[in-house]
């Protein structure tokens, strides 16, 4: 009898013991993001000065700046963004640097349109970037349902031009597959080597609508960046997948779809 509770004691005290150990290795992983956003954030104002846009809460954050800035060393043609903000400013204000590339901003609230052409008036980066106001309608894509900006006046404003980088940061993350639609709209529209940056990548939903495009369009390939907000950044790739390689993509998504301390590159989901 006491030879049981001795042993269920000891039980007990490994499962604390566990917790507690898995409690501060998350915590020093959530540590390890902040330190590097606070990296991130003095990099982008050493570059903005007294310009630099306010990010968190609502905005990107700054290391997700960060990973923008990266992408645009590519010198893309195109960018165009969901959801108009601290990133307009960011983006714009690094084509205007580059001294090449158009940035096309989607925005359903008309306060937040005026509000960043303002900004972005101000900083004289004008000529770079076109917000455009599409209001968000109820519609089906595919076989979904959902509330997502008005497809019409999307695909009117992008003319020809192939997108090379699209950010998926709007609408606002208030349903299930709110922010679906982005690529099953504008996926025909992504140039060869084009690359999707979807924030807010720790919100479930958002995970889900990553893994569902993962899932239906085998010609994009999932990476996972452990940025603060988490960020999914999907590549177009004309090479095909073996399905061995698939399934084992498959296999790592499913056993750990967000890996902790790779924020500075990407890991293949
Ligand atoms: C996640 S925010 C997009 C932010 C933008 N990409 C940026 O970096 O600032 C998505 C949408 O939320 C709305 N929004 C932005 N700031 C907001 C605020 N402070 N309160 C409520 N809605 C906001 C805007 O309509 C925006 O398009």
């Amino acid at each position: 009898m006491r030879g049981s509770r001795t042993w269920k004691r000891e039980v007990a005290a490994d499962a604390i013991a566990g917790m507690s150990a898995y409690l501060a290795w998350s915590q020093a992983a959530y540590r390890d993001r902040q330190i590097r956003n606070i990296e991130d954030m003095s990099l982008l104002s050493a570059v903005f000065g007294r310009n630099c846009p306010s990010f968190g809460i609502w905005a990107i954050e700054a290391d997700l700046g960060r990973v923008l800035a990266d992408e645009l060393e590519r010198r893309p043609r195109l960018v165009v963004e969901l959801g108009s903000g601290a990133s307009t400013v960011l983006i714009a204000g690094l084509l205007h640097r580059h001294g090449t590339g158009q940035l096309i901003s989607i925005e359903h609230d008309r306060r937040f349109a005026d509000a960043t052409a303002e900004r972005v008036q101000e900083l004289g980066l004008g000529e770079r970037v076109r917000i455009v106001l599409a209001p968000l309608r109820r519609q089906l894509v595919g076989t979904t349902w959902t509330s997502w900006y008005d497809a019409d006046a999307v695909l009117d404003a992008m003319g020809d031009t192939k997108i090379d980088l699209l950010l998926v940061d709007g609408p606002p993350a208030v349903t299930r597959w709110s922010r679906w639609p982005a690529i099953e709209v504008l996926g025909s529209r992504l140039a060869e080597d084009g690359v999707v940056l979807a924030d807010d990548g720790r919100n479930r939903w958002q995970r889900a609508t990553a893994l569902r495009w993962a899932h239906d369009h085998h010609d994009l390939r999932l990476y996972w960046l452990d940025t603060l907000k988490g960020t999914w950044r999907i590549e177009v790739s004309s090479a095909p997948e073996s399905d061995l390689k698939r399934m084992l993509r498959r296999a790592r998504r499913r056993i750990n779809p967000t890996p902790v301390g790779f924020a500075r590159w990407a890991v293949p989901r």
